[in-house]
């Protein structure tokens, strides 16, 4: 029986197999906090295809959104959504004070507009069209659908939050969706 304390899984909060390390199925090589492997988490969680959204909100100086693609559906009863805005986001506390969000679902055609959102450009909404939904947060024109909350909780996730918002009005566009696999942009083929 092995000496060693289980440690928790980075990805999970579970406690993992002590004799995991030792797998040699197993590549992951949880020594200890100081030898985590950035790169090959990265590696690994981009085989984790996704959607990719647009996060909008409005405050007094005008409309704000990041890319985002740590969106998921969360309960049905309350109807309620959950994302992952990072602590070095900006645009996420003006969100955060006005306590409302828009989840833009972005279309395969909207590559352009998933590239601008995930700058720091001041000016991200420069040429894109868009309308305020029931909490006044921004609808890009042309999404796959959009989901608008207000503000249900927010808590600590590491180096990111984990917002769960809950839903107040809801639709649907026409087309397919943008895909994000392995660091790039992909279509869905059924
Ligand atoms: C495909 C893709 C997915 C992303 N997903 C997230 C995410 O889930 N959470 C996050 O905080 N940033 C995510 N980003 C990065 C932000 O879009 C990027 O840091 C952006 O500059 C933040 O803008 P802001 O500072 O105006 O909030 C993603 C970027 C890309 C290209």
């Amino acid at each position: 029986m092995s000496e060693r304390p289980a440690e928790d899984d980075p990805t999970t909060g579970e406690a993992l197999d002590p004799e995991a390390e030792d797998d040699p199925t197993s590549d992951v090589g949880l020594t200890g906090a100081s030898s985590f492997d950035t790169a090959h988490f990265k590696e690994v969680l981009g085989h984790f295809t996704s959607g990719i959204t647009v996060i909008t909100g409005a405050d007094r100086e005008g409309p704000v959104g990041f890319t985002c693609q740590s969106f998921m559906s969360l309960s049905l009863e309350p109807p309620l959504v959950a994302f992952g805005p990072s602590l070095t986001s900006s645009s996420w506390p003006r969100i955060q004070a006005v306590g409302a969000f828009c989840v833009n679902v972005l279309g395969e055609h909207q590559e352009a507009l998933s590239r601008v959102f995930a700058t720091k450009d001041p000016d991200k909404f420069r040429g894109v069209g868009w309308r305020r939904a029931a909490t006044g947060s921004p609808v890009l024109d042309q999404v796959l659908a959009w989901i608008d909350c207000r503000i249900d909780t927010v808590h600590q996730a590491g180096d990111h939050l984990l917002v769960v918002g809950r839903v107040q009005e809801l639709g649907v566009g026409e087309g397919e969706p943008l895909l994000f696999y392995r660091a790039g942009y992909g279509r869905f083929e059924s």
